[in-house]
């Protein structure tokens, strides 16, 4: 790094030299760039992409070091990403000195979005105390001639590639074109593995909100029937007179049931299963299972009707009808105070499917307390994933709660 003046922008400039020397030049070039696109493609790690591209930088120009730099755009602290020909504490001894307040033509060539070839760099670094902390390096070095070329991303610049050549052998337009080039293959693959870092990111953030939606719909209702249940026999053993041990017996078995019920749906969803019974026998043979459960948790009569003879659906709308229903079910026994629930199949006998969870309670209340309602909301997203259609309104003869679930086309 070097002091900002004298600098030489430089553009484009085609090579008037031919003969078999600029075809062997034009043969490594190729050769280089080549070599950067397969690195790019095959390696996964951002470093070793970037240390291989300054290396081959060096091979082909003859620059005795290579460094390719990130600039924070807020701060324009450096960040050396790859280098080559360059001692291991170069990196820090260059931000120690834009710390200082050394003049960089690294720093121009970025905010000016342009290449800058400095030659008489080494006088200038060793002429100005602020470039103390890397004067003994540049000292032991031929390093002179000071090259620096942006990283441009969707026109912004993130960056810069940068290098020394021998005093007296200036970069010639060619290299420096070269150099363009392969900055922009470094550009390239820093933006690669930024996306890539992104989609990561954005691919476990769905995955965590997939957990939560159907750990609400499972677990946290087991959980919560489990509770209740524990209520109630705490409140039983609280009563006077005689404890009648059969009976505590076997609420102490129902609680253990419900546990392990819980225990097991969250082992299945931390290993990303599908509802046991789902997996084994499809969404009716699944439905009338989660009935029965609903049934004996909360004491409402629950009746699965299927009108559908063959069902064969996806496996995720199968997966989203199921936690749906479980959802609605889960509300009813919450909310409703209802004395039963159907769950209906229906075809509409166009292609169309739709399952309703119809309960006799006392009908659709507004959420109370502060806490944050769920359900509904995940029912929404889990229809509006498919296309399908979710209402809520009254029951038979306007008693009680209808959930409906329609989805166009799902029998084909
Ligand atoms: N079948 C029903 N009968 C009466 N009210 C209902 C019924 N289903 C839902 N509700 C009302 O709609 C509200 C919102 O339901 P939702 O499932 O979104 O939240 P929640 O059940 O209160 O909480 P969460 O599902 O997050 O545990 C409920 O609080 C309740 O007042
Ligand atoms: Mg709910």
């Amino acid at each position: 790094m070097t002091r900002s003046a004298p600098t030489v922008a430089v553009g484009p400039e085609p090579s008037a030299a031919g003969g078999p020397q600029q075809a062997a030049r034009w043969a490594r070039q190729t050769a280089a760039f080549a070599e950067a696109a397969s690195v790019i493609a095959r390696e996964t790690e951002l470093t070793t992409v970037l240390d291989r591209l300054a290396y081959e930088v060096r091979a082909v120009t003859g620059l005795l070091t290579c460094a390719i730099i990130l600039v924070d755009e807020v701060t324009e602290v450096l960040r050396h990403v790859g280098r080559s020909g360059l001692p291991d504490d170069y990196p820090t001894r260059v931000e120690e000195a834009r710390r200082n307040g050394a003049p960089m033509v690294t720093l121009d060539a970025y905010r000016a979005r342009r290449a800058m070839v400095a030659p008489g760099s080494r006088a200038r670094v060793l002429a100005d105390p602020r470039w103390a902390p890397t004067q003994n390096i540049v000292q032991d070095n031929e390093w002179d001639t000071f090259v620096a070329v942006p990283l441009i991303v969707r026109g912004d610049a993130i960056g810069v590639m940068t290098g020394f050549s021998p005093g007296g052998t200036d970069p010639s337009a060619e290299d420096m074109q070269f150099l363009q080039v392969m900055a922009d293959h470094a550009a390239i693959a820093v933006d690669n593995s930024r996306m890539s870092a992104e989609l990561q990111l954005r691919a476990a953030e769905s995955e965590r909100q997939r957990l939560a939606r159907d750990m609400h719909d499972s677990v946290s209702q087991a959980i919560f029937s489990l509770t209740l249940y524990a209520r109630g026999l705490e409140l039983r053993v609280g009563e006077p007179g005689e404890l009648d041990r059969a009976e505590l017996g076997a609420g102490l078995r129902e609680l253990r049931t419900l546990a392990q019920e819980a225990l097991s749906e969250m082992r299945s969803l931390i290993e990303c299963r599908r509802p046991v019974e789902l997996q084994r026998r499809g969404l009716v043979q699944a439905l009338e299972v989660l009935a029965e459960s609903t049934a004996r948790k909360t004491g409402l009569t629950v009746e699965v009707h299927s009108a559908v003879e063959r069902l064969s659906l996806d496996p995720q709308i199968e997966d989203d009808l199921f936690r749906l229903v479980q959802e609605a079910l889960n509300n009813v026994g919450k909310h409703a105070q209802a004395r039963t629930v159907a769950v209906d199949l229906l075809a509409d006998g166009q292609g169309g499917l739709a399952v309703e969870v119809t309960d006799d309670g006392v009908g659709l209340r507004e959420p109370s307390g502060v806490r944050a309602h769920f359900g509904m909301e995940t029912m929404r997203e889990r229809a509006g994933r498919h296309g399908a259609l979710l209402t809520f309104g009254p029951g038979v003869g306007g008693i009680g709660t209808r959930v409906r679930v329609s989805l166009p086309a799902a029998l084909g």
